[in-house]
């Protein structure tokens, strides 16, 4: 009888296995999730993902809703309060990064170090469904995240799908010695790189100095997204968004590099902000006019 009980156990367990793999990698090999995976792959070689830094979140669509649901976990575990709640979120499922879990490691194990999350009808909890296994969580900015995403859904008419955390260098360094005024960072930016305006031609939102991971700053920044597509933390990091992972991707590339090249001139230039050549506001103007840009004008002198 002994025999029988452990060979069957041993069945149950082979079983268990065999679904967890398929379930996997069905879920790992939708084209969403791919790009997923990808973005953290990428953010790491930039250098952005110290340790566990940065988090990523999107918004699935119906369709890839519909194609993972038969994967989805059976006993979903408690709802989750969120401290924070978005009428137009309710009953989303998002992907997101797991909270201590490293953007290095996520492509070597997507349903290790990612998962997809639930919103309950109320629009202020998640559960797992699937992922984010080995007692995994969703990263501690989900809240941020999440209402980014609320006010950013709201401003691109359902567009935006991502939002993305990380910690790039340059722009963390720029936190240090400038001002923290949306104006003066993004005009910086701005004239770092000409087609910066074209990228980001609302300009960037800041957020000062703030204990990370609540939801005090999640309705800060959030407030600040209503108008920009990316805001700053001060001495922390970037938050970018977009419709796909490429300009999301791309907004935080770009906005790190003008930073770069910024700090680089300040240093070249004995950290006098006077330089010998510039983009004039009239330069802006007219990148602006040919490109038929709606930028915000009142960055502009
Ligand atoms: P998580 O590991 O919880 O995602 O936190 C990383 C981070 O960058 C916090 O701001
Ligand atoms: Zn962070």
């Amino acid at each position: 009888m002994e025999v029988i009980s452990s060979a069957q156990d041993a069945l149950a367990k082979g079983a268990a296995a065999i679904k967890d793999t398929v379930s996997g990698a069905a879920v790992e090999n939708q084209p969403f999730m791919k790009g997923f995976v990808r973005l953290c792959a990428d953010g790491w070689l930039q250098g952005w993902h110290e340790r566990n830094g940065g988090n990523l979140t999107y918004r699935m669509t119906d369709d890839e809703i519909k194609a993972c649901k038969p994967f989805f976990n059976a006993n979903p575990d408690e709802w989750v309060n969120m401290g924070v709640q978005a009428d137009n979120l309710r009953g989303a499922y998002f992907v997101t990064t797991g909270s201590g879990r490293y953007m290095r490691n996520v492509q070597l194990d997507p349903a290790h170090n990612v998962g997809i999350v639930e919103i309950n009808e109320v629009g202020d909890a998640w559960r797992i469904v699937w992922g984010l296994t080995d007692g995994g969580k969703p990263t501690s900015e989900f809240p941020s995240h999440f209402m980014n995403h609320s006010v950013r859904v709201d401003a691109t008419d359902g567009e935006c799908r991502v939002i993305y955390h990380a910690h790039p260098d340059n722009v963390i360094a720029l936190t240090k010695v400038m001002p923290l005024d949306a104006r003066e960072i993004t005009r910086a930016l701005w004239k770092a790189m000409t087609e910066c305006i074209v990228v980001f031609p609302m300009g960037v939102g800041v957020v000062e100095w703030m204990v990370p991971g609540g939801a005090d700053i999640a309705h800060a920044t959030s407030e600040l997204m209503k108008t920009y597509d990316a805001a700053i933390w001060a001495q922390h990091g970037l938050f970018c968004s977009g419709p796909d992972f490429d300009t999301t991707f791309g907004l935080m590339h770009t906005i790190e590099k003008a930073a770069k090249i910024h700090g680089q001139a300040l240093m070249m230039n004995g950290c006098s902000g006077e330089f010998l050549n510039t983009i004039d506001d009239d330069g802006l103007r007219a990148i602006a006019h040919d490109f038929n840009l709606t930028i915000n004008e009142s960055f502009l002198d």
